[in-house]
């Protein structure tokens, strides 16, 4: 479906239900010289909805949808289904979760409803329903939200049933179950599914697994629940989504994705400042939920209220942020929030204007980042980041590592940036994607897959398929190792994999200190992780030794061998990274791979400069740089261009204040 007419929203989350009707025709205003083009509403407002069981009041948020309407502001409507009202939560106390500790959450939080409660389903069905049929045909609202960040697990009797009911269907004997989490050990053996324990205390990773995917199926349903009641009275061309928040583990955000028509994402930056190569990975892994253009759902104007010191953006950074995010494939970005409610938990967060109702100061960066927004949405209609490179990213992987990390500093996210950061240093865009995504030889010249732990004989084949045809692939440590139930593979890692790596790993160590390794065209360490591989033999041209292990003081274990190799495949090559090499070394090994391969940005920017690339649907290159530093920089480009937000047109040069962007194309001359 074509999601978006008008391809560069900008807005904010705005709730009317918060002030008395006189005040919404200043705050439209202001939204409308703040160039504003959408605003969020509804998703908390179930009390002001329906304040009694049954007793639907929807006229209001009509009249503010119409008030938008008539102002050229369209609409985006959340189902207030993450906020229960208390005549509900009280009347049905079944619907609040309950914690791992086994407390019933209690009113006056949100997310404290319970995803499996039959009595909840049927709440949000007559709300979710009302709100549907009075508002899924209103031609100023474009899109719906559904709820607010799903995040809460719940570890009530009504999940533990469903749970055990779910095991039920997965595996359809108990033997079977037994045996793929070897419940022998420790006498975990189950003789009727009603034994079966929710994992409130850590538990077998089978067990553990098992329930991510439940949590998953859960959330899944609760949201199909919604999707279902709403898309029967849509327009043509309204979308669904969700607010998720990034690399949020409790349940796979791609199931989630694929009953959504558009991916969004909530953007907050806890330290106060950018960090563009951490967020273009955010940008990059939703993208990558539904391949294709995201949302920006929320973002922070300027400062937050739940972190140790919630400082406020540099004069100037929100702007630099706002393109960035444009740069990886977002088609619209609102602020969270308009203005603060007079009471309430976050009173102190940033907004647009202050409980004074006046603009703060904050309110002119985002009114300049609405005027350059309106300026190049034509530009950039239909366009999105056409990437070369793949990341694969893996849920079970992650939640299997996770739970056993065998190193402290090992986290499953931080080894992936490990491999996403000298792609993005050099401008590279990537694409981050599950799985089990097709890998088309033609499209991507290089995908790595950072610590595959779990892999199944169909991910194997499509790895194989992929280099075989012409790929260049990197497997990296802790790969190959389990099977879909989280059990460890009866083969040394990577498993299936291993032919293809043209090595096998003989044991693994969490290393107490750096080792030293070496390479024909780089020395280093290796840290955090360290496996010792064993070249598998074959006929003709075989696996190269990249770089291996130097003295370790003593270690022993790892002197000599093979720490870095690459193995020919048909047209491509596999290299399997087993060592977790440190910064600058990784650096430059990436940067060789890349080489190899072609993969360069088509500018060479001062450090801090990213150039992003968008690609329009007749193969017309848009190029957003963005300086992500406080200061000037000033470099020499190959090309006479126009930038699309000034208006200018040369050549030679660019010269970009601090924080500062251009949006170019070039010129024929
Ligand atoms: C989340 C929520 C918002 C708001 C912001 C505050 O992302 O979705 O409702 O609470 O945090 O930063
Ligand atoms: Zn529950």
């Amino acid at each position: 479906m074509s999601i978006n007419p008008q391809p560069l929203h900008l807005g904010a989350a705005w709730y009317p239900e918060h002030w008395t009707e006189a005040r919404w025709a200043e705050d439209i205003r202001l939204m409308k010289e703040a160039g504003f083009t959408v605003a969020r509403l509804g998703e908390f407002a179930w009390s002001t909805l329906e304040p009694a069981e049954g007793d639907f009041r929807l006229d209001w948020l009509a009249r503010a949808i119409d008030l938008l309407a008539e102002n050229g502001i369209r609409a985006v409507l959340g189902t207030p289904t993450a906020a229960p009202p208390a005549w509900l939560t009280t009347r049905y106390p079944d619907t609040l979760a309950v914690n791992e500790h086994g407390q019933r959450y209690e009113h006056g939080k949100r997310c404290h409803y319970c995803v499996n409660s039959p009595t909840y389903h049927e709440r949000v069905r007559s709300l979710v329903g009302a709100l549907a049929e009075r508002f899924g045909g209103h031609p100023n609202v474009i899109g719906w939200q559904i709820d607010n960040e799903f995040g809460t697990v719940c570890y009530c009797d009504t999940c533990r049933a469903e749970f055990q009911g779910y095991l039920r269907e997965k595996f359809g004997t108990l033997e079977s179950l037994n045996e793929h989490w070897a419940t022998a050990y420790w006498s975990q053996t189950y003789t009727d599914w009603g034994q079966i324990p929710l994992p409130r205390q850590g538990h077998n990773p089978g067990l553990l697994l098992a329930f991510r995917e439940f949590v998953t199926r859960s959330y899944r349903r609760f949201q199909r629940l919604q999707i279902d009641l709403l898309r029967p009275h849509l327009r043509e061309g309204v979308w669904i989504t969700h607010n998720f928040m990034d690399w949020w583990d409790a349940f796979d955000h791609y199931a989630l994705s694929a009953d959504l028509d558009l991916a969004s994402w909530d953007w907050y930056v806890p330290s106060g400042h950018h960090d563009p190569l951490r967020d273009g990975a955010m940008h990059d892994l939703v993208r990558g939920f539904k391949r294709q253009n995201f949302w920006v759902m929320e973002t922070q104007p300027g400062s937050i209220n739940w972190t140790g010191v919630n400082s406020t953006l540099n004069k100037g950074e929100a702007r630099a942020m706002a393109w960035h995010a444009v740069g990886h494939g977002a088609d619209g970005l609102l602020y969270w929030q308009w203005r603060p409610a007079p009471n309430g938990q976050e009173q102190y967060h940033g907004s647009l204007v202050d409980q004074s109702g006046q603009p703060r100061p904050f309110f002119e960066e985002a009114a300049r980042i609405g005027t350059e927004f309106a300026r190049v949405s034509g530009l950039l209609a239909g366009s999105t980041v056409a990437a070369e490179i793949a990341i694969l990213h893996d849920y079970p992987s992650r939640w299997s590592l996770d739970g056993q990390r065998h190193h402290k500093d090992f986290g499953y996210v931080r080894h992936l940036l490990h491999y996403y950061k000298p792609l993005a240093k050099r401008s590279l865009p990537v694409d981050i994607l599950p799985p089990d995504a097709p890998l088309d030889p033609e499209k991507y010249k290089l995908v790595i897959a950072p610590a595959l732990a779990v892999i199944t004989p169909a991910r194997a084949e499509t790895l194989r398929a992929y280099t075989e045809g012409g790929g260049t692939l990197i497997l990296t440590l802790r790969s190959g190792v389990k099977d879909a139930c989280d059990a460890l593979l009866p083969s040394r890692p990577p498993g299936p994999l291993a032919e293809l790596a043209g090595v096998e790993v003989e044991e693994y160590y969490a290393l107490a200190k750096a080792v030293p390794l070496h390479g024909r065209q780089f020395t280093g360490t290796a840290k955090i992780w360290a496996e010792r591989l064993h070249i598998l033999e074959e006929e003709g041209y075989g696996t190269q030794v990249i770089a291996e292990y130097g003295d370790a003081g003593g270690f022993g274990w790892l002197d000599g061998f093979p720490a870095v190799t690459a193995h020919p495949v048909g047209e491509g090559a596999v290299y399997y990274f087993g060592g977790y090499v440190e910064e600058t070394a990784q650096d430059k090994l990436i940067g060789m791979v890349c080489e190899s391969l072609g993969l360069e940005s088509p500018l060479k920017t001062p450090r801090g400069v990213e150039l992003c690339q968008r690609v329009t649907p007749d193969g017309e290159k848009i190029y957003i740089l963005v300086n992500h530093q406080a200061k000037q920089q000033k470099f020499d480009i190959p090309w006479a261009v126009r930038d699309h937000i000034s208006g200018y047109a040369g050549k030679g040069q660019v010269i970009l204040p601090p924080y500062g962007v251009v949006v170019l194309t070039i010129l024929d001359l």
